[in-house]
């Protein structure tokens, strides 16, 4: 006779194993640390402990671990530091993802694989559906979006390709943690404010992405971004009004602050798909973000 388990002990059916890449970064961190709390045996990968652009070592680690699902938080995202180095970026935004998709398919496994919103052009003016054609500006967003065809082919029967943008969270450095050091180093803020986008909170995002990866398959490519829309400028002012912090910040204008990568001057994403996951508006992510590093 099987034993009863006890009235109180946790009963989770659908507990599963994740392998996630790029497990120290902004969102890997997150990641881990939902997972986890969601009851699901995690292997974690730093780059330390797997490189992506390899392989035969991608192959072989997916292989020993057998996971049901592979979160791929690993990218290269230095966006104006692609702009000189193509081939580098190529090797870990499109390579790598078709390494981790080559393994999933051959081990059964579903791949999670997280792209950008940096894919579109941004010269819409109403948000961006999983449907809008892609035209990136830059390299950063063209070897994402190579990345993203290279695990739609690898992995045709078992993948999501998640869509996010403006991340910022509390294990890497973001924009909110970037505007709040120069506020104290008592630095003027001049802010860009013809870019528009959402702002994501990590920690929002992975708990989306646990489900994503578990309960909640979903086939193809998700937007995946936090609800409402802002310019950078109007989330730095918001940064500084929940922070209490005295400090004025002008709004300028993108041509004022040539970088070397082009960005889209407006990519906000929204999911046309019914069974999308729907995230908190970026208000709520940045009080969670400031929450978490006790600055609220
Ligand atoms: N940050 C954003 O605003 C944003 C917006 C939209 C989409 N995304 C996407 O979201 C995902 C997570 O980004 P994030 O913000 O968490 O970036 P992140 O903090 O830079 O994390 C990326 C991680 O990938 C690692 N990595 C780099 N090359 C690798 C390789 N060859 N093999 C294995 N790992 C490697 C990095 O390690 P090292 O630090 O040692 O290099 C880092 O830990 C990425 O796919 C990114 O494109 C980000």
């Amino acid at each position: 006779m099987v034993p009863r388990r006890p009235a109180f002990a946790p009963i989770n059916l659908l507990a599963v194993k994740l392998l996630i890449t790029g497990a120290a970064g902004m969102l890997g961190t997150d990641m881990r640390a939902a997972a986890a709390e969601a009851g699901h045996q995690v292997v974690a990968c730093s780059r330390a402990d797997l490189d992506i652009t390899n392989r035969e070592a991608v192959a072989a680690e997916v292989a020993a671990a057998q996971p049901d699902a592979i979160i791929n938080c690993a990218a290269y995202t230095n966006v104006d530091g692609a702009e000189s180095d193509p081939d580098g970026a190529g090797a870990v935004n499109a390579s790598g993802p078709r390494h981790l998709a080559q393994a999933a398919t051959a081990c059964g496994a579903w791949l999670i694989h997280i792209s950008t919103d940096y894919v579109f052009d941004g010269t819409k003016t109403l948000p961006y559906l999983e449907s809008d054609a892609t035209a990136p500006r830059s390299v950063y967003g063209a070897t994402k979006l190579l990345g993203e065809q290279a695990v739609a082919l690898a992995a045709p029967d078992n993948h999501t390709i998640v869509r996010t943008s403006w991340l910022f969270g509390a294990a890497g450095p973001c924009f909110p943690a970037t505007m709040l050091r120069l506020a104290r180093e008592g630095k003027a803020l001049t802010v860009v404010d013809d870019q528009v986008g959402c702002p994501t909170f990590t920690g929002h995002l992975a708990g989306a992405l646990v489900r994503l990866a578990s309960v909640a398959r979903i086939p193809g490519v998700l937007h995946v971004a936090a609800s409402g829309e802002c310019s950078w400028y109007q989330f730095a002012v918001e940064i500084m009004r929940e922070t209490a912090t005295p400090v004025q910040v002008t709004p300028c204008n993108t041509d004022q602050f040539p970088r070397p990568a082009r960005r889209p001057a407006y990519s906000v994403l929204r999911s046309a798909r019914p069974d999308a996951p729907v995230l908190p508006d970026w208000h709520d992510g940045l009080h969670q973000y400031l929450k978490v590093r006790e600055l609220a």
